[in-house]
């Protein structure tokens, strides 16, 4: 955009100027001609006077001290001064009239002295062209420079006001995209022309709605899982009612799992609408160390523990950070075998934490191309476990990546945004 307003101010005031300095160019080149032949006229009206009395070397002399060329056609056929053919605009000027007539190179002022004895006489002054032109170049090229002067500056002024208009516009465009990734969370700070201001002010307005709408959904979806629950009391209570113990067990133990299942629907569908509180990463990943340390000394496995001092707020919700190590960890003791030692660190970074998981197992190696990728499993499970810790890491901001031990095992690296 900013490069279409550049190009069309200079298309513009180009047009206009040159609509004006090219006039104004004709005009000074004709008034510079006119100062010269009226110059010239002033010079022949001084000779024409002294034509009558004076002698063939006075005027002679008179002639040579002219600033221009001048010749005296005298009526007798003599030719005193600057040597010069007899043009046909001299014979017209012999009869009486002063006129001016272009020649190669120039133009000739001639001016007829009547009252001389034989006829009439004849003063002509050469003006060369540049003589005609004198002073025009500086003049043009005064103007030419006036010209890209003030293009140039009508150049640099549409760029502040494109470069006004684009940024907020970027930034709109930043916004928007970060919405579509899921960051809610984004807002514009409105700015620029009012225009661009109110598009700020209504994005903004969207992701409200968004958000509100999400929300609204999410505890539709809680209401509706609610509703199982009476068709559910029915069924426990026609459960209870089986002649056959055995069966009665059976189902019942069947209902629990499916009520288990609908309260947790209910719980996470408005888990996510409540504000993602964020929590002391270090509590956290001590806490959960020292769950899985017990089966560590069971498996024979050193644990190294290297814990920032806390508290080390980040990004995540404490539940989603306890299950995001609790994966991390749990594919240490699924993926490698018993006694293999393993590392948790957790330092300060970028103003949220860096946990680190690492082994002495074989790592990810070549087998598993993507061990990250929902779904993917080398191991004949789920494989979520991966895709559970990035999705946390990268709601807060942060990211996981992968890579090797010093020993050659799997190590993990989580980037949890701060809070
Ligand atoms: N510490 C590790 N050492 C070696 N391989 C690992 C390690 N952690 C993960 N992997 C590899 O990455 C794959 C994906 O891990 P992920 O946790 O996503 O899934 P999973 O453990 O297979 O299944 P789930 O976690 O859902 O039970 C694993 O199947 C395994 O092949
Ligand atoms: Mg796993």
């Amino acid at each position: 955009m900013r490069r279409w307003l550049a190009l069309l101010v200079a298309a513009t005031t180009s047009l206009v100027l040159i609509a004006l300095l090219v006039p104004l160019a004709l005009l000074v080149r004709t008034a510079a001609e006119g100062r010269a032949m009226s110059a010239a006229g002033s010079e022949a009206d001084s000779v024409a006077v002294t034509v009558g009395s004076a002698d063939a070397e006075t005027l002679r002399l008179g002639t040579e001290r002219a600033a221009h060329p001048v010749t005296v056609f005298l009526p007798d056929g003599r030719v005193v001064g600057a040597p010069a053919r007899r043009s046909p605009a001299v014979e017209l000027a012999a009869r009486g009239r002063s006129v001016t007539a272009a020649v190669p190179g120039g133009r000739e002022v001639l001016v007829a002295v009547q009252g001389v004895p034989g006829g009439t006489a004849v003063v002509r002054v050469h003006l060369s062209d540049a003589d005609l032109t004198e002073g025009v170049a500086r003049v043009w090229a005064g103007l030419a420079a006036l010209g890209v002067a003030l293009a140039g500056l009508g150049v640099l002024v549409a760029d502040r006001l494109a470069r006004a208009v684009t940024g907020p516009v970027s930034a709109l465009a930043g916004v928007s995209h970060r919405l579509a990734r899921g960051d809610l969370a984004a807002r514009t700070v409105p700015g620029g022309p009012p225009e661009v201001r109110a598009v700020g002010l209504a994005l903004n307005h969207l992701a409200e709605r968004i958000t509100g709408l999400l929300a609204e959904e999410r505890e539709n979806a809680a209401d509706l899982s609610h509703r199982l629950r009476t068709p559910l009391t029915g069924l426990r209570l026609e459960a209870e009612s089986l002649a056959d113990p055995g069966e009665a067990r059976r189902i019942e133990a069947r209902v629990d799992a499916l009520e288990r299942a609908v309260t947790s629907v209910i719980v996470e569908a408005r888990r996510r609408t409540r504000d993602r509180a964020g929590c002391d990463a270090t509590a956290v990943v001590s806490a959960r160390v020292a769950f899985w340390s017990v089966l560590a000394e069971d498996q024979a496995r050193r644990l190294d523990l290297d814990l920032a001092p806390g508290p080390l707020p980040v990004a995540v919700p404490a539940d989603e950070l306890a299950a995001c190590v609790d994966a991390l960890l749990g594919n240490v003791f699924a993926h490698t075998p018993e006694g293999a030692a393993l590392a948790v660190r957790l330092a300060t970074a970028d103003g949220g934490a860096l946990l680190t998981v690492s082994d002495d197992g074989p790592g990810f190696g070549t087998g598993t191309a993507a061990p990250a990728e929902r779904g993917r499993s080398g191991a004949g499970s789920t494989g979520l476990g991966l895709d559970i810790a990035r999705r946390t890491a990268e709601s807060s901001g942060g990211s996981l990546s992968l890579g090797a031990s010093a020993t050659g095992g799997a190590s993990v690296v989580l980037l949890l945004g701060g809070a």
